[in-house]
């Protein structure tokens, strides 16, 4: 198969299309397709080692400290199931899926195994595997950090980054849920949020967002936006999540929520099937869209890490990956 292979941590010209062997799945796992998947914020930073401040000996340790421990990067897959294993009962070659690969990455090829058990659903039935695919890695962050705020009808959510891909998804999952959402975002992006259900939109270059707005819930995608910033914008009982934090900001989240009174949360999300399926309702019935700012050829795999690089997309970078039966570049639609 074909897998974009990347044997140094560095600029996106690390990454390269080469022949590998096909993966055959485990007796517990699935063997998928892939017709898409994304550059997202995690490969950039997989591929780089840029991480937020005191993360880079965590981070190496888990990546790899002198070349990368797993040489593909993608977290997130649409595609076909093409074999499963022999204890594997839930899903059958052919099976349109989706799935969040998470830190096992391995998704920017044309063939990556999965555990059964582990963040994968059936695709959903309204979409193409682009537009599925980009529901993926924003949506389940996004769901996972308001699942430990009470985010309830009228509550005031604020989303710090709201035009990436976890504050694009935050703002949809958010107005399902009948809260009233502030997104803070370049004036660029005034209209894309808007259209997505931001009740009010805060342009992080002209005002500071802690001092213009209260909320119960502020979610930070950015990472700017540590408790000692935002305590007086959080109303009592409120919530700080943390989608970006440094080792301080880690480390201080339990004092800061046992001090405050306030829930101050940065813990890691642990992806799963259930998450991914409650997604996939929304979006078959029309509460939840993709946001696609790109799309790319598997080819062009260097330019979509570098549009990536710039930290200002919108929402996600599809990767378009071609069937190894088909002779063009193209993937499915
Ligand atoms: N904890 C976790 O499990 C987890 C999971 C996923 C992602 N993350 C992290 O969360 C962060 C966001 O991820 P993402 O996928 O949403 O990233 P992304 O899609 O790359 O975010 C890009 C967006 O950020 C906006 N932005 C940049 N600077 C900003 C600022 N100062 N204020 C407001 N918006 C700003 C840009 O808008 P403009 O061009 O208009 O500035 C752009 O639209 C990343 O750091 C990622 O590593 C963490």
């Amino acid at each position: 198969m074909r897998a974009a292979i990347y044997r140094r941590f560095g600029p996106p010209e690390v990454v390269g299309i080469e022949e590998v062997p096909t993966p055959s799945p485990g007796r517990d796992e699935v063997l998928i397709r892939v017709c898409a998947s994304t550059v997202s914020a995690a490969d950039y930073r997989a591929r780089t080692r840029i991480v937020p401040s005191g993360l880079a000996v965590p981070v190496a340790l888990a990546l790899g400290v002198f070349r990368p421990r797993r040489s593909i990067l993608g977290m997130d897959v649409a595609g076909v199931v093409e074999a499963v294993g022999a204890d594997v009962t839930t899903f059958a070659p052919g099976d349109e899926i989706v799935a969040m690969l998470g830190a096992r990455f391995g998704g920017h090829a044309q063939y990556v195994c999965i555990p059964a058990s582990g963040a994968i659903t059936a695709k959903p039935d309204n979409m193409t595997f682009a537009e599925a695919v980009a529901l993926v890695f924003g949506g389940v962050t996004a769901q996972a950090f308001l699942d430990r705020a009470s985010v309830g009808p009228g509550a005031r959510v604020l989303v710090n980054g709201a035009s990436g891909a976890v504050g694009t998804a935050a703002i949809q999952l958010a107005t399902v849920r009948g809260a009233h959402v502030t997104a803070v975002c370049s004036s660029a992006n005034h209209d894309l949020v808007t259209t997505l259900g931001a009740d009010e939109v805060i342009d992080y270059a002209v005002a500071d967002f802690t001092q213009e707005a209260r909320c119960d819930v502020i979610m930070d995608c950015v990472g700017n936006a540590p408790f000692r910033r935002v305590e007086g914008a959080l109303n009592d009982g409120g919530a700080l999540l943390l989608v970006v934090a440094d080792l301080k900001a880690i480390l201080g989240a339990s004092r800061a929520s046992r001090t405050s009174g306030k829930v101050v949360t940065a813990q890691e999300v642990v992806y799963t099937a259930e998450a991914l399926s409650r997604l996939v309702l929304l979006a078959e019935a029309g509460k939840f869209r993709p946001v696609i700012d790109r799309r790319y050829d598997f080819a062009d795999i260097v330019d979509a890490h570098r549009y990536v690089d710039t930290g200002r997309k919108k929402g996600s970078v599809v990767l378009d990956i071609p069937s190894p039966t088909s002779s063009s570049q193209e993937g499915p639609q």
